[in-house]
């Protein structure tokens, strides 16, 4: 039986030729031409400034925090319902985290819960350097409701949007007001490029210090000269080709994402006791993974259930992030909110979602998970 993942990568374009024409140019390195045309496509795309593009998405925010001048001890807050590589770059500079629970409206950072949080640690003189809020499953954050409490209390914003290319939030791409946005082009998200990150930034200076960062901290000499420590992080030529030609069809990977979140819905959500991601007003989620909740008191098997049944039958269902706050390796960490995000973990789902599954495949799905709410 052949098996259904996840998100598995979706090459239907040009990218094949264009890998080759970077062959053919000779660019088999982490510099030339295909890298500043996948920079300029996303620019165009994202409508922000400034883009770099890196070797993963966890280096990018890493870069953010190098940039922001995050150290020892600072706090960085982020979402707890979010993937380690939203959160570990801001441990690598020995910051403290704390993490905020996801919102019943949205499942991303809950802003009442941040505000309450804000508020007090104004009052004990605690506050954070940063936040850093994830655009979760294909979904932004409340971008406005979140700057604006940053703006309040002096906080730098970051977009953790390594789910997000294509998310649209009040007629803007997905991270557009925050100080940076990184997106993630690793082989499960709406666009790959086997492996790739990219940082988006509105501020000229906070760009030019990440792109220096990014190769060694070069100093312009012909010798190699260095007054501060940087990093190897930028992608390589081959890998922005293939971005190139992913990009060319982000649209329709946004698309086919959507309807078949829509077909999930429309056939599994009739159950009682089954929910799906809500979608905000005003947003437009990628659906890059379709999510939906099981409650066991009101349904006929749990998530537990149609995981391992799934899994028998050769589909890839997952549960959706287990949170931060529960990680063993952040045991004992501040964390704000009722906990939530630990009830959508318990009870939540990714089902396949690849924009290159086929109908047959997905009903495939769907019969099988029928097979639990139905038993
Ligand atoms: C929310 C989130 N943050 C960060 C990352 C890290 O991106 P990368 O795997 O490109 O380092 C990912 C994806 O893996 C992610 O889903």
């Amino acid at each position: 039986m052949e098996r259904i993942f996840l998100s598995a990568p979706d090459i239907s374009g040009r990218e094949r030729q264009l890998v080759e024409e970077a062959f053919d140019s000779n660019y088999v390195a982490p510099a030339g031409p295909m890298i500043s045309k996948f920079e300029n496509d996303i620019k165009a795309y994202t409508g922000f400034e400034n883009a770099i593009a890196l070797t993963t998405g966890t280096a990018a925010l890493h870069l953010c925090m190098i940039v922001s001048g995050i150290g020892k001890g600072d706090g960085v807050w982020t979402s707890s319902a979010t993937f380690m590589g939203g959160v570990a770059p801001a441990v690598y500079m020995g910051a403290i985290p704390s993490f905020v629970d996801s919102d019943i409206s949205s499942w991303t950072m809950d802003t009442n819960v941040l505000a309450e949080a804000l508020e007090t640690a104004n009052k004990k003189n605690n506050l954070p350097k940063a936040i850093v809020s994830t655009d979760l499953y294909g979904q932004s954050c409340d971008l406005d409701a979140i700057d604006a409490l940053c703006q309040q209390y002096d906080v730098m914003f970051f977009s953790d949007s390594a789910e997000a290319l294509g998310a649209i939030y009040k007629g803007r791409h997905a991270g557009k007001g925050s100080k940076a946005a990184v997106l993630s082009f690793n082989g499960n998200k709406i666009i790959s490029t086997s492996g790739g990150g990219m940082l988006l930034t509105d501020d000229k200076e906070f760009a030019d210090r990440a792109s220096y960062f990014s190769t060694q901290a070069r100093q312009p000499f012909l010798h190699y000269e260095h007054t501060e420590l940087g990093y190897n992080y930028r992608m390589s030529n081959i890998s922005a080709a293939i971005g190139v030609g992913q990009l060319e069809m982000i649209e329709d990977k946004v698309e086919r994402r959507r309807s078949i979140f829509n077909r999930y819905k429309s056939e599994l959500g009739q159950f009682e006791g089954v929910d799906f991601m809500p979608e905000p007003e005003g947003q437009r989620s990628t659906n890059w993974l379709s999510c939906m909740t099981v409650d066991p008191n009101k349904t006929k098997g749990s998530s537990g259930d149609i995981i391992e049944l799934c899994n028998q039958e050769q589909i890839e269902v997952r549960p959706m992030w287990k949170p931060m706050h529960l990680q063993p390796v952040f045991d004992n960490t501040e964390f704000f909110g009722s906990g939530l995000c630990k009830t959508l973990f318990e009870t939540g789902l990714c089902l396949p979602s690849g924009s290159g599954m086929a109908d047959d495949q997905q009903t495939r799905v769907i019969e099988t998970i029928l097979r639990v709410l139905k038993a």
